[in-house]
């Protein structure tokens, strides 16, 4: 079964939004590392700026997806809406920040995703990606 590699609010700008923070790499370039971790595993790369649809996407998860890769952007520190989607999804669910959130604004250091993620990856940069696909192939078998 595929793994989801879902992304949030703004991500769609990767590359072009403050490299500074998130370097210059796009949302293609994360889909060709996931897709190289994931070996034989197909995964589908999805961002969206709406909410709603990113919890649709997470009750999809349900029946499609082996496993969960979610940034979810600003959402990570305000939505109980996702957590709760994420805690009714029982597959692995790995969380990935492209910055070091903890290195920043105190408002960046809580996470709801936190609370159900199996494992939490910030500050690698979009590498994160690729080592959180692996670790759902390693929780996998
Ligand atoms: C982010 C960190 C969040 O605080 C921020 O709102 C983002 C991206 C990251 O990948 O570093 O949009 O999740």
């Amino acid at each position: 079964m595929t793994i989801f590699i879902l992304n949030g609010p703004n991500l769609n700008l990767l590359g072009k939004r403050q490299p500074e923070i998130y370097g210059h790499e796009t949302l293609d370039d994360v889909a060709r590392l996931c897709t190289e971790a994931a070996g034989a595993r197909p995964v589908r790369l999805l961002q969206t700026n709406w909410e709603g649809q990113m919890i649709d996407w997470i009750h999809e998860a349900r029946t499609e997806a082996a496993g969960i890769v979610i940034n979810p952007g600003a959402w990570t520190h305000t939505s109980v809406a996702i957590l709760d989607a994420l805690n009714a999804y029982e597959g692995p669910v790995i969380e990935v920040h492209i910055s070091n959130v903890h290195k920043r604004e105190a408002f960046r250091h809580h996470s709801y995703v936190s609370l159900r993620a199996d494992g939490v990856i910030a500050g690698l940069g979009i590498q994160g990606y690729a080592l959180a696909v692996q670790r759902i192939g390693a929780l996998l078998g």
